[in-house]
């Protein structure tokens, strides 16, 4: 009984640690969705006021949070019953990724048309993932 009563405890603490490891994950990628947001509006401030500088800087806030939705860590936002959810999420990272550096490649050659076409497809890839994440 005591011993019944010793396990059931160690499981209920595992499991409450596994859940806080869960939500810690869970704010950490929320926490980067947020940093990718500030980087796109930098982005946008940048092509405004034709700051190259501000919108270079807002490209690398952005890659900075690929890492992220590139690996197996993006699992704990997406919706676990969905496979498709996982490799959708690598494809677009994966654009995000090409779109981002071929931004830089822009700005750098002062085709800014290039640029604002680039800024368009990234956020395309936002747009996209969270229209299916709400209807999956
Ligand atoms: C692979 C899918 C995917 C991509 C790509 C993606 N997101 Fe998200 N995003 C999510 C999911 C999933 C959530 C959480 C939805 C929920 O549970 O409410 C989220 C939430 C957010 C939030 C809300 C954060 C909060 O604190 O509530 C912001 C802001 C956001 N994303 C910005 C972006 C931006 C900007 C981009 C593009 C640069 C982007 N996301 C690309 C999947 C994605």
């Amino acid at each position: 009984m005591k011993k019944g009563l010793t396990a059931l405890l160690l499981a209920a603490s595992l499991f409450g640690s596994l859940q806080a490891a869960g939500t810690d994950h869970r704010s950490m990628l929320m926490k980067d969705m947020r940093t990718m947001l500030d980087a796109m509006e930098q982005i946008q401030r940048g092509g405004l006021y034709s700051s190259s500088d501000d919108m270079k800087t807002g490209v690398k806030k952005l890659q900075g949070t690929l890492k992220t939705l590139e690996s197996e860590d993006i699992k704990w936002i997406l919706p676990k019953d969905q496979v498709y959810a996982y490799k959708f999420a690598q494809k677009t990272a994966s654009m995000l990724r090409l779109y981002s550096d071929d931004m830089i490649a822009s700005i750098e050659a002062g085709r800014m048309d290039d640029a604002l076409e680039d800024y368009t497809q990234l956020l395309k890839q936002c747009t996209s993932c969270h229209i299916r994440i709400r209807n999956w």
